[in-house]
């Protein structure tokens, strides 16, 4: 019972703090003042090293602006291809590229005009350091370049993704930017582990962005989740009266806390369930407690397991 009113006051405190935002707009201001669309849609996992063309057209023609790439993901070519064939204005979209590693005799700023080539475009809205593991530089000389390549326009927002506490403690003593997003997997079954770097974000002001977000759904079906999501989806469902998924509650508690979804899809429909999140109520501070009560029970990490370490 204590533990209830526990997770109860603190997803009351955190409900309390970004409803308002997440509420009113799609969007949310980062730390540099520049702001991100909620919801993204990612050309890795299940399009990871293959040609993401149709996938992204398909996203964007149905209302997607926020597309997220990545160096590693081997196919950036066709993720710009789709950003040229969309024909909407560059400041229309928002493009995330992430840096993989900087190959010997090169700098950040040589991989990311690469990336830029690729994707057709002069600048990225944001451009991540996808991993803190298996560089050759210390991180703090990586993300130096990082600031470079933002001073020189080639980035609007510059974060980290996959960054433990260790890691922000390696670059943030001789940072000059404070990254203005740390991507992590983060749904109810890392809820818990991923506490540590949530809160030592939001400290300094750096936005949690998810990926694997409807992970206890795809790739842990059977969790003691799945009673507490098809519960707040048959609610939610009576209150707005259309079809409320359990996909959408997960991408609702996500919203509820002010944390930005990069999801994806080979289904136009599944984009139109996506995007109607924005418009759906938020969660009630007892739907998150309930949510992450029954998430912190087990842990299942998919991606980056060295985040455990
Ligand atoms: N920074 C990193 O290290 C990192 C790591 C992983 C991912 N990412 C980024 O995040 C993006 C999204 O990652 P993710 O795939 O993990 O996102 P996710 O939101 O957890 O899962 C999306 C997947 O769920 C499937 N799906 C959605 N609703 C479903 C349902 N009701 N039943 C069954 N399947 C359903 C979709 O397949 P359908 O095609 O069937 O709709 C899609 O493949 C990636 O593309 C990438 O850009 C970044």
């Amino acid at each position: 019972m204590a533990v209830l009113s526990l997770f109860r006051r603190y997803s009351q405190q955190a409900f309390n703090q970004t409803s308002r935002a997440a509420m009113s707009s799609p969007t949310l201001t980062l730390n540099d003042g520049n702001t991100i669309p909620w919801l993204g849609f990612g050309t890795g996992t299940a399009l990871y090293g293959k040609d993401a063309e149709n996938a992204v057209r398909t996203a964007i023609d149905n209302g997607v602006i926020h597309l997220d790439g990545a160096q590693v993901y081997r196919n950036e070519e066709s993720l710009g291809a789709a950003i040229a064939a969309s024909g909407k204005p560059r400041s229309s979209l928002y493009i995330t590229t992430k840096l993989e590693k900087v190959p010997a005799g090169q700098t950040v700023h040589d991989t990311l005009v690469v990336s830029l080539k690729k994707l057709q475009v002069d600048y990225v809205d944001l451009f991540l350091i996808h991993f803190p593991i298996n560089h050759e530089q210390p991180l703090s000389t990586l993300w130096k370049q990082v600031e470079d390549v933002q001073k020189e326009g080639l980035a609007r927002s510059i974060g980290v993704s996959n960054f433990r506490v260790k890691d922000f403690e390696a670059i943030l003593p001789e940072a000059t930017v404070i990254p203005a997003v740390n991507q992590i997997e983060y749904h109810p079954y890392v809820f818990k582990a991923d506490q540590p770097v949530i809160e030592y974000m939001k400290a300094k002001n750096i936005l949690p962005t998810s990926f694997g977000g409807l992970s206890p759904i795809v790739r842990f079906k059977g969790g003691p989740v799945d009673p507490v999501l098809t519960s707040i989806a048959e609610r939610l469902s009576k209150t707005v009266g259309k079809t409320v998924t359990e996909g959408q509650v997960l991408q609702l508690w996500l919203k509820t806390k002010g944390i930005p979804a990069i999801t994806t899809t080979s289904k136009a429909e599944r984009i139109h369930e996506y995007l109607a999140v924005q418009s759906l109520p938020n969660l009630t501070a007892e739907d998150v407690a309930a949510i992450e009560e029954a998430g912190s029970t087990v842990h299942h990490r998919q991606f980056a397991k060295f985040f455990d370490d």
